[in-house]
């Protein structure tokens, strides 16, 4: 694998390479690390890359990678750059015949989002975007137990996504990540719905299996100064008529990785919380509830939940794991290609809905929150 972005000092660089080894079976053995191409072939070094593939660009990379002989060059590369660059580097990436498993929201804009799927379309190559709390055994029992009807039809889904960091005027200048994450110009057309609102969209449509149709939103900016939303909701609609609320704010004091969903069905809900993600709530109308835990030995969870666990039960699973298993995944499907598609990671379809949420809820939220459908926003 080769790497893009994920630089010295970088947030989630970091996670995706310590959730590729945890698979064993990717080698991180090239990278362009930063966009000064000094810092970048100092830190791959630093990494243990030999000199010679710690590259000063992306597009060096791309180049000298694909020159070599096919048993020698990567097969695959990982975009953790800002928003502002997953479709270049991508795109890229795909031309230079390289599969692609890139960091959420696919694009900073609805526009870059389509030319990476045409992209995808045009190479025939692999695209898997990472999503990962839908690597978290429980996420994936949620989603089989759903689809076998144990709660019924979904009528109500609760969702929401509440952080805390960027609660202040002075936590806009505090790191790298604050600064441009609250710049439209490498944001892209959102700040807080496109970086956490996206990952409860998707969490919604993985669960229940149903798509997000239309919203009613309001977005707005708390923090004086700032120039995009930090705060905001929707009401939404699935495709079989239910309905959900879905929140995502960076400025609740208090809150850290709060990414809870509550999934209502005619028969019963499930509940799940991302920051206690070894229980899963069952409650079934006149019967007590039910908390699953998660166990390769657990053999009431679905096979897809047990295949998702490491460690016997008891052993407590976590953010990186599921990070893990978005890249066990993707490892298979470059093992297997062309004969199997499915990476295990959200698709680059499922990352153009999430740009088509984003750019929904903005125009609901500047028409006084009118519904608004995502097949029917422009470009
Ligand atoms: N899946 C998740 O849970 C999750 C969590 C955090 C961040 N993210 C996403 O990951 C991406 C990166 O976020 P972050 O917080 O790690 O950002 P960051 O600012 O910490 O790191 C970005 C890195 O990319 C490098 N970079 C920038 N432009 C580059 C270029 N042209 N070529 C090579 N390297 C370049 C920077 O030098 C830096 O090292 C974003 O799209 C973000 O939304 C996802």
């Amino acid at each position: 694998m080769g790497m893009i972005g994920g630089g010295k000092g970088a947030l989630i660089g970091a996670v995706h390479r310590t959730s590729a080894d945890i698979t064993g079976d990717i080698e991180l053995v090239a990278g362009a690390f930063s966009s000064d191409a000094n810092a970048s072939r100092a830190f791959g070094v630093d990494l243990g890359l030999a000199p010679n593939r710690a590259y000063g660009s992306f597009a060096e990379m791309l180049e000298r990678e694909a020159s070599l002989p096919e048993d020698e060059r990567i097969q695959c590369v990982s975009i953790v750059t800002p928003n502002d660059s997953h479709a270049d580097a991508a795109c890229a990436a795909l031309a230079a015949g390289f599969h692609v498993i890139c960091d959420k929201p696919l694009a900073g804009h609805l526009e870059d989002a389509l030319r990476i799927e045409k992209a995808v379309a045009n190479s025939g190559l692999l695209f898997g975007l990472t999503h990962p709390y839908t690597g978290h055994p429980l996420a994936i029992e949620a989603r089989e137990q759903i689809a076998a009807g144990e709660i019924g039809d979904i009528r109500r889904v609760t969702v929401s996504y509440l952080q805390d960091w960027l609660s202040r005027e002075e936590d806009t200048k505090a790191s790298k990540q604050a600064i441009w994450r609250s710049d439209p110009a490498r944001s892209g057309e959102s700040g807080a719905f496109a970086d956490i609102g996206t990952h409860a969209f998707h969490l919604v449509e993985f669960m229940t299996g149903l798509n997000i149709t239309e919203v009613a939103a309001e977005l707005r900016t708390v923090v004086p100064g700032r120039t995009i939303d930090d705060d905001g909701a929707a009401m939404f609609h699935l495709a079989n008529g239910a309905s959900g609320v879905l929140s995502a704010s960076q400025v609740c004091s208090g809150a850290l990785n709060a990414l809870r969903i509550e999934i209502y069905g005619d028969v019963g809900s499930i509940f799940w919380a991302q920051e206690s993600p070894n229980s899963m709530t069952i409650k079934l109308r006149g019967q007590p509830d039910q908390v699953l835990r998660p166990g390769s030995n657990a053999a009431y969870l679905s096979e897809l939940t047990i295949a998702a666990c490491r460690t016997p039960g008891g052993h407590p699973k976590g953010y990186l794991e599921a990070f893990a298993n978005l890249y066990a995944g993707f490892a298979r499907a470059v093992r297997n290609y062309p004969a199997h598609g499915d990476t295990g990671c959200a698709s680059v379809e499922d990352g153009v809905a999430g740009m088509r949420f984003i750019r929904a809820a903005l125009i609901s939220s500047r028409n006084q929150s009118a519904w608004t459908r995502l097949d029917g926003v422009s470009t």
